[in-house]
């Protein structure tokens, strides 16, 4: 098993730093991090009666091809499990964060839990307990705190350097889910830390063959909803039958399972035949929108640290080298840059992803 690596540091919402870049996370490393929560204890709050969260939800699912997805049988399934679950407080704060600066991160965080919740139920037939318990505070994409808004919102071709921020959210993930929910094992940790890594290994951050069923929905799901999502790098959302074929093209070349597109396609069909009887058409009908700058890298590699404005240079010593640190010489930026991005490939972690 690979030790994962942090690059950046990571921070909480309150910028508190809970380890710097360049960390191994040992067991030790975060049981000792783990340590520093000892004695506090967070009440348990219902996840649905958090804010506006339910009534935000409810407005989201009614929204193609949701609509669909979620009528009838299946919305109220859905909604009675996650009326169950409960959240504590710097979880919640996830959601707070996100809507105030984000509506794509905190729609999609939102859809992706209910989706996730339903073919949970369809396709593993565990137990309601058992759906709860894993789910509760399993938020993937919890390390998105960790990146600028800046970058989270860009419009424009990404940088290399945005690239590693970005992608830098699943380790960031877990070591805050690690920290707040004082242990490193908990399901929701592992679903931050795995949930852009594929069945044949070629995921990040660690390059890990993907094998549990749950964190694969949960995976799927992220794609799914991202590509139905209008994003700020995509104005133009795909539309069901195109994602839908992106996923068939994914499970084709063996980076994700056949069942949980096959429960997508259910979904999406009015008759609703069973999932697992459900033939995955692999004739590509579909139309992918072109005004996207998804997985275009600027070709020169531009150290904000050295090129940037003065506020993009605070971010990129606040964020990638702990809130002391001092570049002063722009050539020794460019080359502790370089280098970071030199571990990033050796890592395995630099391909365009979904
Ligand atoms: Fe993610």
């Amino acid at each position: 098993m690979k030790t994962p690596k942090l690059i950046c540091p990571v921070h909480t919402l309150d910028f508190k730093q809970l380890l710097p870049g360049n960390t191994e996370l040992t067991p030790e490393v975060l049981d000792k991090l783990i340590a520093t929560q000892k004695g506090i204890s967070y009440p348990t709050l219902s996840f649905l009666e958090h804010g506006t969260l339910f009534k935000d939800l409810r407005g989201f699912l009614k929204m193609p091809p949701y609509d669909t997805i979620f009528q009838g049988i299946n919305r109220a399934v859905a909604m009675t499990l996650m009326n169950k679950i409960g959240f504590t407080p710097p979880l919640l704060e996830f959601f707070d964060y996100f809507k105030k600066n984000d509506g794509y991160t905190y729609r999609h965080s939102l859809v992706v839990f209910a989706l996730s919740v339903l073919l949970a139920q369809d396709l593993l037939g565990e137990t309601e307990d058992w759906i709860i318990d894993v789910m509760a505070g399993t938020i993937h994409d919890f390390g998105k705190v960790s990146v600028p808004l800046k970058i989270l919102k860009k419009t424009e071709t990404i940088t290399n350097v945005d690239r590693i921020i970005l992608e830098h959210h699943a380790l960031a993930g877990f070591v805050l889910l690690s920290y707040y929910l004082q242990d490193y094992e908990k399901f929701a940790a592992w679903v931050a830390k795995e949930h852009h890594e594929r069945r044949d290994g070629s995921g990040y951050p660690l390059g890990l063959k993907l094998e549990d069923n749950m964190v694969e929905i949960i995976a799927v799901c992220d794609v799914y909803d991202a590509l139905l999502s209008p994003r700020p790098h995509r104005p133009t959302p795909y539309d069901n039958r195109t994602a839908l074929e992106e996923l068939t093209g994914m499970a084709q070349k063996g980076k994700i399972g056949w069942e949980v597109v096959q429960g997508l396609v259910s979904y999406s069909r009015k008759d609703r035949p069973p999932i697992q009887e459900v033939n995955v058409s692999t004739e590509k009908r579909g139309t992918p929108p072109t005004d996207t700058v998804y997985g275009v890298v600027e070709k020169k590699i531009k150290c904000p640290n050295c090129h940037g404005t003065a506020k993009e240079k605070k971010i990129l010593r606040e964020r990638c080298f702990g809130s002391k640190g001092r570049i002063k010489r722009s050539g020794v930026s460019c080359v502790i840059t370089a280098v970071l991005l030199m571990m990033v490939n050796w890592a395995g972690a630099v391909c365009a992803r979904i």
